[in-house]
């Protein structure tokens, strides 16, 4: 704990008697993030519902107390030391969702892979790809999450988010997205709205042979066994030498595959994956990141951006 220990516990009694749902203090956030990595949050808060939630972000935002909000914890990792300040998970408070005819209304913290699976088969088509995806629909609207070509914005309507403790709602023409990104600041993600398509019989049985596929190349070609936070880098976005080359594939012909610092390891499956092989550190897997990077930067002049959040790093919250 960074603060004095009076003034934390003086925060803790009246996050205490504000929030309904379960406050710790020092929780290991290895248990909530998919790389099962990272130190101890100061306060850490899992909301009952909604307004449970809203009640969380105002405390903190009042006392100018530094927060993330987090959902899943499967795109990011977090610093050995963990996280000064707060940390206000989505998955319990918000958790509801709904399909009416082709309109799809769902929470922050629901699972976007059973969003993905129960659309599907309600015969709605356009993001039946994402199913397997580790994420919450909040972070998959925060940062345009996608695979296989179908990617959130594409169908998304409308977003329904919290600032200045004040709901309102977004549309996608007022966001500067694009390849993973949502072109989001600090608002915060309640609530998303997407229109999907009506899947006639026959498009509904196609679709189905290629979730197959694609849940079988899934199974091949990511490390779905280990610990990991899926691509670490994003894919350049210029071709190199005439070649439109993935992350993934530059790492491979760099021959880092199976390349390991301390407990991180280059997936032998899958490049631009860093697995924890059981007791990676944040720090392991930075000199990793490093390696990677200065490796493809001499080889192949490109210097690859994070596609994973550090939290932690530097204050509290980068990207
Ligand atoms: N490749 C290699 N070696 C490798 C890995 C990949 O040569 O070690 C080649 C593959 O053979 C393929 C190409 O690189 O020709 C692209 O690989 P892949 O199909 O695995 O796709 P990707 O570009 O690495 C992106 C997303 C994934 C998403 C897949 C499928 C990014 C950074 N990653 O990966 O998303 O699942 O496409 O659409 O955009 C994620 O975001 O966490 C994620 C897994």
């Amino acid at each position: 704990m960074s603060e004095g220990g009076g003034l934390a516990m003086l925060n803790m009694q009246e996050l205490l008697s504000l929030v309904k749902g379960r406050v710790a203090i020092g929780e290991e956030m290895r248990e909530h993030t998919s790389f099962r990595i990272g130190g101890p949050a100061d306060f850490f808060i899992e909301p009952m519902d909604r307004q449970d939630f809203i009640r969380a972000v105002g405390f903190f935002t009042s006392r100018r107390i530094p927060f993330v909000i987090l959902g899943r914890g499967s795109n990011i990792l977090v610093h050995d030391e963990g996280i000064r300040g707060g940390v206000i998970m989505t998955g319990t408070a918000l958790q509801q969702f709904s399909i009416k005819k082709q309109q799809v209304e769902a929470d922050a913290g629901v699972s976007v892979s059973l969003l993905a699976e129960k659309t599907f088969s309600s015969s709605l088509g356009g993001i039946e790809l994402l199913q397997g995806i580790p994420g919450t629909v909040g972070g998959a609207v925060r940062m345009n999450a996608g695979a296989w070509g179908q990617e959130i914005f594409q169908v998304l309507s409308w977003v329904e988010v919290l600032r200045g403790g004040r709901t309102s709602v977004l549309y996608p023409d007022e966001l500067e997205y694009g390849y993973r990104q949502g072109g989001f600041g600090s608002e915060i993600v309640l609530r998303a709205g997407f229109r999907l398509k009506r899947l006639s019989e026959r498009e509904h049985a196609e679709r189905s042979r290629r979730v197959q596929e694609i849940r079988l190349q899934r199974a091949r070609t990511q490390p779905l066994s280990f610990p990991n936070a899926g691509s670490v880098f994003k894919n350049p976005e210029r071709s190199i030498g005439g070649e439109s080359l993935s992350a993934g594939a530059l790492i491979d012909r760099c021959g880092l595959k199976g390349y390991s610092c301390g407990g991180a390891l280059v997936s032998e499956l899958h490049g631009n994956f860093i697995v924890n092989t059981g007791s990676a550190s944040a720090a392991d897997v930075m000199k990793l990141v490093e390696v990677i990077r200065n490796r493809v930067a001499e080889r192949f002049g490109v210097v690859l951006e994070l596609e994973i959040g550090l939290l932690g790093f530097d204050g509290v919250i980068c990207r």
